[in-house]
């Protein structure tokens, strides 16, 4: 069974987020959504419970993704539940100098597991979660940046 992982803060996941799970969950039995701890990270807007919860209500569309927390190396991780491939997306150019490096620092630490780049639907090249936190503190519409469960959390108060 092929095992891969999708990590990331997820706060908020976006539609961006939701096109490579989309396709990644293609390439694998089962895709491991992860929320992970990013310490360089201060003020999230959405507790990790409730990202886990928003997360989980985004994707009941794909049957072969679980979602999953973990504070911790990646690779880590990936050795506990058997993963050998590290999904991530790459939206430009911007994104390529970081993923390499963090790339070749996780096959360092674990051989086993692949990077596999998955290149972003232009549609969603230019979002990110805190370009949709920055709109989100200043009343901004972000309707055609996150999923529709995440709008309603937002409207609802909920973060
Ligand atoms: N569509 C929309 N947004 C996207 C995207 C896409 N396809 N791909 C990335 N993004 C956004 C993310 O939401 C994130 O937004 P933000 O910085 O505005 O909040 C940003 O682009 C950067 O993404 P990413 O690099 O994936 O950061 P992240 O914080 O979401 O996840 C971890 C980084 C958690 C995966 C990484 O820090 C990690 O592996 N941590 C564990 C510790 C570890 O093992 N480190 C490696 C050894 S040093």
């Amino acid at each position: 069974m092929k095992t891969g992982i999708y990590a990331g803060s997820f706060d908020p996941i976006t539609l961006g987020h939701i096109d490579i799970i989309e396709r990644a969950s293609k390439m694998v039995d089962l895709l491991l959504v992860c929320v992970m701890f990013n310490p360089n990270k201060k003020s999230p807007l959405f507790k990790i419970e409730q990202r886990l919860d928003l997360i989980e209500k985004s994707l009941i569309h794909i049957d072969n993704v679980k979602v999953d927390k973990h504070s911790g190396l990646l690779v880590d991780y990936a050795k506990k539940n058997n993963a050998t491939i590290n999904i991530r997306g790459l939206r430009g150019t911007v994104d390529f100098d970081y993923e390499m490096q963090m790339a070749q620092v996780n096959r360092t630490l674990y051989k086993n597991m692949e990077t596999i780049f998955i290149i972003s639907n232009p549609k969603y090249s230019f979002i990110s979660s805190s370009v949709v936190r920055e709109l989100v503190m200043f009343n901004g519409k972000v309707d055609d940046f996150v999923p529709k469960t995440v709008l309603e959390a937002l409207s609802n108060g909920f973060h």
